[in-house]
């Protein structure tokens, strides 16, 4: 009997860029767990990017698709089906862009523009993914479809800026699309909030360094790597939660649930020593 947590399923993986990324840590997991996987990325990162290298390693096939483009969404979900000759069982979207972000403008001086395209590259996509995929009737019944997210998108980080709104909006069509998906097809749709975590999107936030030691010293089961965030989106796709669905779940230690710990608090304490000890700096 093979015990594989996601053995005999098959999903489309989103925004495995290189071997930091958190996709790529669950392209791996899910194929050791019995997964069969189609890659997918856009086709600038697969040129800059190691994606192509991960599904040779994979032994699997990687699909080109801007997930803002509902053209080449439909050809993904359709040379999807094709590959593997039938229907799908889970997809990860792994998603996050913010020009502001990258271009270092403040909250209070958006380009709208880069604002439109941070909330469509981050959240709006999560909504093509989803419609394409039903429209193209792809899923299997009790399949599971996941986004990443951050808990930003309940409480103010400096630095994290437009993609805070954008994260608002991803939950907010897990829990509509979960509903709708859900009576129809028992799909279950959900988000996991993940830790701030060492990739290329995590180091693009403004003062991530400082923010990654102050989750750390403030979550009493410390920061949940990529690895850790990789088991947790298994568990999901597996058939072990099968009624968990519109879910926001916090995968960060306990970061969420705390107000001041110790370990931050000594921290902070540090900086008035500092000001004694240099009244003059
Ligand atoms: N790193 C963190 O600290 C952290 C914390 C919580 C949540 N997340 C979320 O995890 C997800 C994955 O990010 P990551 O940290 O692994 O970084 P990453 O940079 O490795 O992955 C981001 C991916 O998004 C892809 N992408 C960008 N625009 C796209 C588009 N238009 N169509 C398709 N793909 C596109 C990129 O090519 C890349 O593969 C994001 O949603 C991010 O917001 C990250």
């Amino acid at each position: 009997m093979n015990c594989k947590l996601l053995s005999g399923k098959k999903g489309v993986i989103f925004g495995a860029l290189n071997e930091n990324s958190i996709a790529w840590k669950v392209a791996e997991r899910a194929v050791e767990e019995g997964a069969e996987i189609v890659l997918t990325n856009t086709a600038m990162a697969l040129r800059m990017g190691d994606t192509n290298a991960l599904a040779e390693k994979l032994n699997t096939i990687v699909i080109a698709a801007d997930a803002t483009n509902i053209d080449e969404l439909d050809h993904l979900m359709k040379k999807t089906m094709e590959h593997f000759g039938g229907k799908i069982d889970f997809i990860l979207h792994s998603i996050g862009m913010s020009p502001n972000v990258r271009k270092g403008r403040h909250y209070s001086d958006l380009d709208y523009d880069y604002l439109a395209k941070t909330i469509d590259i981050s959240a709006v996509s999560f909504h093509k993914v989803i419609q394409t995929a039903r429209k193209n009737d792809v899923m299997n019944q009790w399949g599971s479809i996941l986004a990443l997210s951050y808990v930003a998108a309940q409480r103010t980080f400096y630095g994290y800026n437009d993609m805070a709104d954008a994260k608002s909006l991803l939950e907010s069509i897990a829990r509509s699309f979960g509903y709708i998906y859900g009576r129809e097809k028992q799909v279950r749709i959900n988000t996991i909030s993940q830790s701030p975590t060492p990739t290329t999107a995590g180091q693009g936030v403004k003062g991530f360094d400082n923010l990654l030691d102050f989750s750390d010293r403030m979550s009493p089961l410390g920061n949940a790597d990529a690895d850790e965030c990789a088991n947790y989106c298994l568990t999901l796709f597996s058939d072990l939660t099968k009624k968990v669905t519109m879910q926001n779940l916090f995968h960060d230690g306990g970061f969420s649930n705390m107000g001041m710990s110790l370990r931050a608090s000594e921290q902070y304490n540090k900086s008035f020593e500092y000001d004694k000890e240099h009244p003059f700096d």
